[in-house]
């Protein structure tokens, strides 16, 4: 049955594959169609409104396609705009944050926690809500910075540039003034940049894919897959542009080729719950 399900992920771009990396590693054996706004990628940058406009495009595009569950890859989207998509998708929802806040609630030993992502993400506060509402222990403290230069230094592979390396101290600079223990990796693209962090300072890194793709697991009910794929991973790929170096970057994130790729277009798609 757990085969056959089809899992809809979406993301503002590229980014998303190191949250599907994560799926596919947790659940190879599903059927995943990958959407990534590539047309209108950053989101970060843009309003709460055009990204609810942008996030349910892509929602109603995996709806149309009947998916059983929709994953929104994206931090951005996740922290802005999750009621709408799961308005739009009508399927259960799974986004980054709220694994994330778990995983970074269990895994602090100072109770002091830093998120660092998107400047949208970071305005909207949706993570230090979300940590202060699930937090069950007395004086939890969270510092949150916007690192917006990472996600063009990750997406031009500068993975460990010395650039990568002192912008990276600049940003974590007042978190680590603030003597946080716990780092939520709170953009798709910056665990690309994890060994620059450990460099930088030994904080517990959370990775919300990673923590995503165990909710999902948990959601299906599906057991530590004991046999590994013997076939390629099932998963269809689906984007509003492909610029000249998108292989090259996708497979930078995903950590193999983004194949079958079909080029679609959602400015059509205006759900009728908008
Ligand atoms: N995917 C976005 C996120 O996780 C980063 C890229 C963007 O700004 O669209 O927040």
């Amino acid at each position: 049955m757990s085969e056959r399900l089809r899992i809809g992920v979406f993301d503002s771009g590229i980014g998303g594959l190191s949250v599907l990396r994560h799926l596919v590693a947790v659940l190879p054996h599903l059927h995943y169609l990958y959407v990534g706004d590539t047309a209108r990628v950053p989101y970060g940058n843009k309003s709460a409104d055009t990204i609810a406009l942008y996030a349910a495009q892509s929602a109603a595009f995996l709806r149309n396609r009947g998916v059983d569950m929709v994953v929104v890859a994206c931090n951005t989207v996740s922290a802005t705009s999750l009621p709408v998509v799961e308005a739009v998708a009508q399927v259960p929802v799974v986004g980054m944050i709220e694994p994330a806040v778990r995983a970074a609630l269990e895994a602090t030993r100072t109770n002091r926690i830093g998120v660092i992502g998107t400047r949208a993400t970071i305005e909207s506060q949706a993570y230090e809500l979300a940590l202060y509402a699930h937090s069950r222990r007395e004086g939890l403290a969270v510092f949150s910075h916007a690192c917006p230069l990472l996600v063009a230094l990750a997406e031009e592979g500068w993975l460990a540039h010395p650039a990568t390396y002192a912008i990276v101290e600049e940003y974590l600079r007042p978190l680590l003034e603030a003597a946080v223990d716990t780092l939520v990796l709170g953009c798709t693209h910056f665990p690309l940049l994890a060994e620059v962090f450990e460099q930088v300072a030994p904080l517990h890194l959370i990775d919300p894919g990673y923590w995503a793709a165990r909710q999902v697991q948990q959601i299906l009910g599906i057991p530590n897959s004991e046999h590994p794929l013997r076939h390629a991973p099932h998963i269809e790929y689906f984007v509003t542009d492909i610029s000249s170096n998108f292989a090259a970057v996708a497979r930078q994130f995903l950590g193999f080729e983004a194949y079958p790729l079909h080029r679609i277009t959602l400015d059509h798609l205006v759900p009728s719950t908008l």
